[in-house]
């Protein structure tokens, strides 16, 4: 087991620290993170800007696509791309497929997500798929997404669900083509020669500018609620498509600022601030780099931004998670059996709220393109998808004791967490279908 690094620097994104499960991390965030059921909020921001590329009708070398013109068949895929699906209600019903990888053949997967090389017995829990309610949500297609991708740049940006589902993404996607890490200051970047297609991930847990709790620095978050990080904004003009999501680190002591003043701060007994909670914190900073992605990209022509912004992943605590909290059960809720309620319906709501109301500014400019990735409630539904008490490998050797730390945040990988990408992508083939980046009214 290796020893993990306990600060995250600017300059050096430590890997292993990008969770707040993170050996060292978990004492001390996690007492302060479960109480509430956990805020793993990824807000993909998925800046994804897509010229209407020609698509031949095979898997074609990624430098022959600009200079085809639409086949039949073509047209009959871009039709295909014309979907008008909800895809975020619906139900889990049983497959038989599977997944796309596994732990062998994907050797990125993180080893706390990674379950049943853990030794999680019962695999069943794989062998479910998404049913929107309208439609059939296909299964992820890798070529299809690469190509869509094709000489573009996707980033995702947040917290230690954003790596989740970036992680998800690349176990996909390598299952046909094999990715190159390329080194790049305070994050982690993988090109995909055969398209020429970039993925990042850049370790941001609040958006904007502030420095998370640590062990060996104070105990409580400090954020500037009205300043974009630079780690990830510095970027900006690299990325097509950013993929946005956050929220774990938010339900943790905090003082936040403002005009360079305290506007507040959450649970500060001992500091003489008004606790103003966190859902105030989490709009405005979402609001910033909302606003940030537009001031920066505005009128920007051909060289738009696509931005999504994936909603709260609920967690799933039985109990406490001090008071050995798990998350047992090892079945998806059926229809009606959970209901989105308390801070996983409110921080989306949040996300809704301002994903909207980026679009109405954006709307003025045109270049850049705002969604949602709404995957709460379909995550909700799926408490037997957390690694569990299977984020440590050694339970194979030890068997599952009664003390052992649970991971009801996080997904397994492979996991329910591959069907956020597989809805990710019909969403990239609409944007194609489209063409040009826009906004609708
Ligand atoms: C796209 O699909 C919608 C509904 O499925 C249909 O009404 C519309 O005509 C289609 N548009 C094109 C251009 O095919
Ligand atoms: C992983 O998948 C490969 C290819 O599908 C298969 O051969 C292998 O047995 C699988 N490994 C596990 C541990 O399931
Ligand atoms: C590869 O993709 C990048 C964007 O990610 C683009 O700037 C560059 O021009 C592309 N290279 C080629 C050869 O098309
Ligand atoms: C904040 O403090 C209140 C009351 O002391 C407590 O109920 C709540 O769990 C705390 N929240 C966090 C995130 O620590
Ligand atoms: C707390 O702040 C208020 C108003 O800013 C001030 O009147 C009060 O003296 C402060 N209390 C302490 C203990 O610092
Ligand atoms: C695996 O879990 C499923 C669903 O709970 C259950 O029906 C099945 O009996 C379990 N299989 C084993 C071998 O434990």
């Amino acid at each position: 087991m290796k020893s993990t690094k306990t600060t995250l620097k600017d300059d050096d994104v430590d890997y292993d620290s990008l969770s707040p499960f993170n050996k060292t991390l978990f004492p001390h965030t996690l007492h302060l993170l479960l109480p509430v059921a956990l805020l793993p909020i990824a807000i993909v921001l998925l800046c994804l800007y897509f010229y209407p590329l020609p698509l031949t009708q095979s898997q074609p070398q990624p430098h022959q696509l600009h200079h085809v013109t639409l086949s039949p068949q073509v047209k009959e895929k871009h039709k295909a791309y014309n979907n008008s699906c909800d895809y975020f209600n619906g139900e889990w019903i049983h497959d038989k497929r599977g997944p796309l990888y596994n732990g062998t053949t994907c050797a990125t997967i993180k080893e706390g997500q990674n379950c049943i090389t853990n030794g999680r017995p019962n695999s069943t829990y794989l062998y479910w798929r998404w049913k929107p309610n309208q439609c059939n949500l296909p299964r992820f297609q890798p070529n299809t997404f690469l190509q869509l991708s094709l000489n573009k740049h996707i980033a995702f940006v947040g917290d230690s669900l954003a790596r989740n589902q970036f992680e998800s993404l690349l176990c996909m996607l390598s299952s046909v083509s094999k990715p190159k890490p390329v080194h790049h200051k305070g994050s982690h970047w993988w090109h995909f020669p055969s398209h020429n297609a970039t993925l990042s991930l850049y370790w941001s847990p609040f958006f904007v500018q502030g420095q998370e709790r640590s062990k060996s620095g104070p105990n409580y978050n400090t954020m500037y609620l009205d300043r974009v990080n630079q780690r990830w904004s510095k970027d900006m003009d690299r990325m097509d498509l950013i993929v946005l999501s956050f929220g774990n680190w938010f339900n943790v002591p905090s003082i936040y600022y403002e005009n360079g003043l305290v506007l507040g701060c959450l649970n500060c007994s001992d500091l003489n601030y008004t606790d103003i909670g966190f859902y105030v914190p989490i709009r405005k900073a979402l609001r910033t780099s909302l606003d940030a992605i537009i001031e920066r990209r505005k009128g920007k022509g051909n060289n738009g931004i696509g931005v999504i912004v994936r909603t709260f992943s609920p967690s799933h605590f039985d109990g406490d998670w001090d008071k050995a909290g798990t998350c047992s059960k090892t079945e998806p809720y059926g229809n009606g059996e959970k209901k989105l309620e308390g801070m996983d319906g409110e921080i989306r709501k949040i996300e809704i709220e301002e994903v909207e109301s980026a679009k109405v500014k954006a709307n003025k400019f045109g270049g850049i393109r705002f969604e949602l990735l709404d995957v709460t409630e379909l995550s909700l539904l799926r408490p037997d998808g957390h690694p569990g008490p299977y984020m440590n490998h050694f339970l194979v050797a030890n068997g599952v004791s009664n003390h052992v730390q649970n991971d009801c945040v996080h997904w397994c990988l492979p996991g329910p967490i591959d069907t956020w990408n597989e809805i990710f992508l019909e969403m990239m083939k609409k944007w194609e279908w489209e063409g040009q980046p826009r906004n609708e009214d």
